[in-house]
């Protein structure tokens, strides 16, 4: 009888009853933390248009360049979102009676923008300037992913305090020779052109003084 209840078979029964009863609750806890932390940051959230705009479509398998719509990227701030002409210069000839195009024809009837969600946003108290990132070599894919695969467009990237240090701690190996930042997976095959401009630009940056972990390079 007692070789039933040796203490070593007692200390099993006890470690595979906390397996059962742990083992779940961490994974749930995990899965839980996980889960939030995606949830909380939008990564990789879509948002429904009034117009389903399929950047697959126009940037992916028509090729329009980045720059055709978006004509802020290399010059200020705000990377802009096309206003309904830039639309209409095609539209106004292709697929004119579709009923999936009829926000845009009401639009420009009445002379008023659509009113496009947005999908990335800043907080008000975070600077974000999209030419200093776009002229110096930081390419388009590696805040907003694969854009040209995207049939609805979606954050690809957390957008964290931590997020943005992770690159401005060590920007050297994110970026890529100015001309390349538009091309679909840049660091694919990085070129010794693209790493001789990631050194040079980070000489530069020493050599002005700036360091871009400073808390006023973002909050000013
Ligand atoms: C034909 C015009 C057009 C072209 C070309 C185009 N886009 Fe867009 N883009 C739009 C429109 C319209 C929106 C707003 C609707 C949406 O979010 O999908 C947008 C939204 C975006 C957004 C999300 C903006 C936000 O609200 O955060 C990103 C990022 C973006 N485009 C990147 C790109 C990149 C990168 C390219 C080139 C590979 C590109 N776009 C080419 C028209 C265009
Ligand atoms: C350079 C020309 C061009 C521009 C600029 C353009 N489109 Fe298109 N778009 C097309 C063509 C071509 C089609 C496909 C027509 C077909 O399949 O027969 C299309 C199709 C669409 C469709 C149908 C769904 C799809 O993607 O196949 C939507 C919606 C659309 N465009 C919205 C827009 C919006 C919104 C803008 C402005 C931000 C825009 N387009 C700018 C050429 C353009
Ligand atoms: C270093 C990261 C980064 C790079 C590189 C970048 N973006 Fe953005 N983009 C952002 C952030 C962050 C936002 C949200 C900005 C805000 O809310 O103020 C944004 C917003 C946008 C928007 C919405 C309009 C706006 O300016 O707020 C468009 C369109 C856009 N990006 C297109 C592009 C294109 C096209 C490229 C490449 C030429 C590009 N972005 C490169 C981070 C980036
Ligand atoms: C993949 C790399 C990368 C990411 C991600 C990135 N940055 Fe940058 N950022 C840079 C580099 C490199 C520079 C310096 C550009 C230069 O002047 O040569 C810079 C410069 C800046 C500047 C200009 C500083 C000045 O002195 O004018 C601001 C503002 C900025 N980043 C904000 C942000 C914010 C906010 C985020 C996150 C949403 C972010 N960046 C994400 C690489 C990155
Ligand atoms: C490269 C850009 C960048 C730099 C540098 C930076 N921040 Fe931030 N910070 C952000 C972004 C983006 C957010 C908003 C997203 C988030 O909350 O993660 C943010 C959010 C914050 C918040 C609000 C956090 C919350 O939970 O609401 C505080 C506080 C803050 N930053 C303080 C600092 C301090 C202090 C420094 C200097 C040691 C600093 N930041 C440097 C980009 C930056």
């Amino acid at each position: 009888m007692s070789q039933l209840f040796q203490p070593t078979s007692n200390t099993l029964a006890r470690l595979a009853l906390v397996a059962l009863v742990a083992g779940p609750l961490l994974l749930a806890i995990i899965g839980g933390v996980l889960a939030r932390s995606k949830y909380m940051t939008g990564e990789g959230r879509f948002v429904e248009q009034e117009v389903p705009f399929s950047h697959k479509h126009h940037a992916g398998e028509l090729g329009i360049d980045c720059r055709y719509c978006h004509t802020g990227v290399e010059v200020q701030a705000d990377a802009v979102v096309p206003p309904t002409h830039t639309c209409m210069t095609c539209h106004s000839q292709v697929w004119t009676n579709a009923s999936m195009l009829a926000p845009l024809r009401k639009s420009l009837a009445e002379n008023r923008p659509l009113a496009w969600k947005r999908v990335n946003r800043m907080p008000d108290y975070v600077y974000f300037d999209h030419h200093v990132h776009v002229k110096n070599g930081v390419p388009c894919e590696a805040c907003h992913g694969d854009v040209r695969a995207m049939p609805l467009t979606r954050q690809a990237a957390p957008l964290t305090m931590g997020w943005c240090l992770g690159c401005h701690t060590s920007p050297e190996d994110h970026l890529v020779a100015p001309a390349r930042v538009y091309d679909s997976a840049p660091y694919e095959g990085r070129t010794a052109r693209d790493r001789d401009f990631a050194r040079m630009t980070v000489a530069r940056l020493a050599h002005q003084g700036r360091n871009l972990t400073d808390c006023s390079t973002c909050h000013r």
